[in-house]
């Protein structure tokens, strides 16, 4: 009984069948396949003859090559049609010749363009085609594009011309290069750069953040550094050229975790308005080949490679399988020395890259130590994430603060009073004020010794600062404390 199909499996049967032989009558050998049909009548038998020429680009520029297509279509002189061309399930690309041909032909079909909704800027997004023909009619007459975007089965992204003189073909080819770069829609902006689940790179648009320089808290001298080095070369691009100078330059940050390198990033960041600003993190720091080209392209440009060390020795994907650290200097020191291009690094272990860049002199210009808050940045970083808590803190209240912090992180103390403001709210709900008492306990909490993880992953040294590395308070080192897995959409 289990083995019988029921009438109505046995209907969808009969159903599924009919149509899947509909198909094979509609497509199969000896039919005559409409989108053959569709292209040999367009090009017609002389034009038929002439060489595809084709361009594979990456993945990526799906959305420049849309942005672009859409603005080759609507220049004067030229008129395009747009037909979609759908492959069933799990069959590859195709390519033009096929359709030209008609041989080794999947059973292919005309229908209604289909798209993918990708963005084109932080709150806008665009139609890209998927398997579109575009029939052409411009001054060079009639002929074809076959476009095809990266799909689940078949990741590249391939334009193709056929029906023009090889030379001409280039040429339509070269002008929407031309297009994508011109139009490119990330550039200026500030893009994070991950991985997608079959290892493809993904952009993302952010809002630069609106971080106030005197939210960052930092000795004088060593902000100063971060932002002459950063900042500084915009005003003088044209003088530097014209001396012969590079403006290919080198940043990096280095200290223990919660220290502020990342915040000091952001702020950098929301600064550098005008330049492309790309994000790189984790696993995506092995596509800092592909992104170096992207930036090149898009300079003035800042590629953040944060938290190096945490795949600095992994092998990348790349055909080589070098280490991480290598394919970052390598990129580096690829792109042109005149290029606008600011690569910034950080890392919670310098001892690490140390031998690897000392190695390779030249990639980085300026390293900057962001080290443990001394006493007077700890009063300010009080004041700062205290602004808008009502806190009833005497002097001397802040001073014995202030003392029993020494050697702990930035981070740490805008816990802190995130706790003292918990404590407080234990007793009146709303927040009336958070005093001593509050901050006391709070920090009797922090600092408890069976709170050892705790501690650790907010940077503290207690008093026992500075083992080892130099590194501050010997913490178990590839601990990092960045708030959260997106430090920059904060
Ligand atoms: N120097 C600093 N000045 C002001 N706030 C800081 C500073 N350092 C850290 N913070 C605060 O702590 C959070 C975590 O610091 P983060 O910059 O991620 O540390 P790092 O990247 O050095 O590990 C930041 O988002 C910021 O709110
Ligand atoms: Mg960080």
């Amino acid at each position: 009984m289990a083995s019988e199909a029921s009438p109505t499996e046995a209907r969808e049967f009969a159903a599924g069948l009919r149509s899947l032989l509909d198909w094979l009558h509609l497509t199969g050998e000896g039919a005559r396949n409409e989108v053959v049909t569709l292209v040999q009548e367009t090009l017609g038998p002389e034009r038929l003859q002439q060489s595809v020429v084709a361009r594979e680009l990456p993945p990526l520029e799906h959305v420049n090559l849309q942005t672009a297509l859409d603005a080759w279509t609507a220049t004067g002189g030229r008129s395009v049609e747009v037909r979609g061309v759908v492959l069933p399930p799990h069959y590859a690309g195709i390519d033009l010749q096929q359709l030209m041909t008609g041989e080794g032909l999947p059973p292919v079909r005309l229908s209604a363009p289909s798209v993918v909704d990708l963005p084109n800027g932080p709150d806008s997004t665009l139609a890209c085609l998927r398997t579109a023909l575009l029939l052409v009619t411009d001054d060079a007459g009639r002929y074809v594009l076959l476009v095809q975007g990266p799909s689940e089965h078949e990741p590249r992204l391939r334009v193709e011309v056929a029906g023009l003189p090889v030379q001409q073909a280039q040429a339509v080819l070269a002008e929407i290069d031309r297009l994508r770069r011109e139009l490119n829609v990330y550039r200026g902006r500030l893009v994070e750069v991950t991985q997608g689940p079959m290892g493809q790179v993904v952009l993302t648009f952010l809002d630069p953040p609106e971080l106030h320089r005197d939210e960052v808290v930092l000795p004088a001298a060593v902000l100063d550094r971060v932002e002459r080095h950063a900042l500084g070369v915009a005003a003088h691009r044209a003088g530097l050229r014209a001396a012969g100078q590079h403006l290919k330059r080198g940043l990096l940050l280095y200290g223990p975790p919660g220290t502020g390198k990342t915040h000091t990033v952001r702020y950098l960041l929301g600064r550098m308005e005008g330049y492309t600003r790309l994000l790189l993190t984790g696993r995506s720091l092995g596509t800092v080949g592909s992104i170096t080209d992207l930036a090149r392209d898009l300079q003035p440009a800042v590629v953040v490679l944060e938290d190096v060390d945490l795949v600095a020795m992994d092998r990348s994907f790349g055909p080589g399988g070098s280490p991480v650290l290598f394919d970052l200097l390598d990129a580096m020191d690829g792109a042109a020395p005149d290029a606008d291009l600011l690569f910034v690094l950080t890392t919670n272990r310098a001892d690490l890259l140390e031998p690897a860049l000392a190695a390779r002199p030249g990639r980085i210009d300026v390293a900057v130590d962001v080290d443990l808050p001394d006493a007077a940045a700890r009063r300010r970083l009080l004041e700062l994430y205290g602004r808008d808590v009502p806190l009833q803190l005497s002097e001397d209240d802040v001073t014995g603060a202030v003392g029993r912090t020494e050697g702990v992180t930035a981070s740490f103390l805008k816990e802190l009073l995130r706790r003292a403001v918990l404590e407080a709210l234990h007793e009146q709900d709303p927040l009336d004020r958070v005093t001593a008492v509050h901050v006391s306990r709070a920090l009797d909490d922090l600092l408890d010794s069976t709170q050892a993880v705790t501690r650790t992953l907010l940077g503290v040294g207690g008093g026992a600062a500075v083992e080892g590395d130099g590194h501050g308070p010997g913490l178990p080192h590839p601990v990092v404390f960045t708030g959260s897995y997106g430090p920059f959409r904060g």
